[in-house]
C-alpha cells in the first residue's frame, strides 16, 4: 500500500443480507467504530436499505454504495434501479461488474461499460469488479483474462474520470470460499491491473488508481494483503457483516505502514 499517494478504501459488500432492521443494528453498532481512521469507509447495502444507511451515516466518516445500478435514466426495466435514483437519494458509489452479477444475471463487459458511463454521468462514484475464474488461473491466463474486463470496461472513458473510479480485483475463485490468494498473489495482479493503467491511459493514473482485493479478506489475512504495495484496500463480503470483523479490518488499513 502507498499511503502517501492513495488511501486506501475499505468497502463492505453485504450482498443480498440484512433486512432494514438487521442494517440499522450493524450500521448502529460499527459508527463509534469507524472515527478518525485513515481511510475511507463504504458500505455496500441492497437498494432496500439505501435511505436507511444514508440517513444513520449522515455525519459519520461511512459512505454509502449501491449493489448494481441499470445504465438507463428510466423506462420499461422492471425491477431494475437506475443511477439517477440513486445519485438523488444520496448515494455516492456503486458496485458495477461484480462476478455474481456476471455469472448469475448475465452482465457482459458491454453492459458493464454502459452501466460505468451512466453512473458516472450522475456523479456516482464506481467499484468495478474484475478476476479470473479458477479455470482460467489454472490455465495461466489470468493477465488476459483481467486486461480484457478491464479494456472493456473503460472503453471511451475519459482519464478524468478514472478518478471516480476504483477497480476491485476479486479472484472468483476465493470469493465466499475461505480460499484467500496469497499477498503475493493478488498484489502481482493488482500491479499488472496498474501497468494495465499505464498502457491505456498514464503514470499519473496509473499512480493514483485505487486497487482493492476482494476474496475472502476477513480480520486475519487483512493486513497482510493490505500492506502489499499496489493494494490499495478491500471489498469485504462475508466479514462486513460482522462489525467486530469489519472494525479489525478498517484498523488493517488505517495503521500506517
Ligand atoms: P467474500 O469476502 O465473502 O469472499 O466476498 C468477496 C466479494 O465478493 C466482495 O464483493
Amino acid at each position: 500500500m502507498n499511503t502517501t499517494i492513495r488511501k486506501p478504501i475499505i468497502a463492505g459488500n453485504w450482498k443480498m443480507n440484512n433486512t432494514v432492521k438487521d442494517s440499522e443494528i450493524l450500521i448502529k453498532n460499527l459508527i463509534p467504530l469507524t472515527n478518525n481512521k485513515n481511510c475511507d469507509i463504504i458500505i455496500c447495502v441492497p437498494f432496500t436499505n439505501l435511505e436507511t444507511a444514508i440517513n444513520l451515516t449522515k455525519d459519520t466518516d461511512i459512505k454509502v454504495g449501491a449493489q448494481n445500478c441499470h445504465f438507463e435514466n428510466s423506462g420499461a426495466f422492471t425491477g431494475e434501479i437506475s443511477p439517477v435514483m440513486l445519485s438523488e437519494m444520496g448515494v455516492e458509489y456503486v458496485i458495477i461488474g461484480h462476478s455474481e452479477r456476471r455469472q448469475y444475471f448475465l452482465e457482459t463487459d458491454d453492459t458493464i461499460n454502459k452501466k460505468i458511463k451512466s453512473a458516472i454521468s450522475h456523479d456516482l462514484k464506481v467499484i468495478l469488479c474484475i478476476g479470473e475464474s479458477l479455470e482460467e488461473r489454472e490455465k495461466e491466463i489470468t493477465e488476459n483474462i483481467v486486461s480484457k474486463q478491464l479494456k472493456l470496461a473503460l472503453s471511451n472513458i475519459q482519464e478524468i474520470d478514472l478518478k471516480n473510479i476504483v477497480i476491485a480485483y476479486e479472484p472468483i475463485w476465493a470469493i465466499g470460499t475461505g480460499k484467500t490468494a496469497t499477498s503475493k498473489q493478488a498484489n502481482n495482479v493488482c500491479k499488472f491491473i496498474r501497468s494495465t493503467i499505464l498502457k491505456l491511459y498514464s503514470e499519473v493514473s496509473a499512480d493514483n488508481i485505487l486497487i482493492q482485493y476482494g476474496g475472502s479478506m476477513n480480520s486475519a489475512n487483512a493486513s497482510e494483503l493490505i500492506s502489499e504495495k499496489d493494494i490499495d484496500g478491500g471489498l469485504i463480503g462475508g466479514a462486513s457483516l460482522k462489525v467486530s470483523d469489519f472494525s479489525i479490518i478498517i484498523n488493517a488499513a488505517s495503521t500506517p505502514m
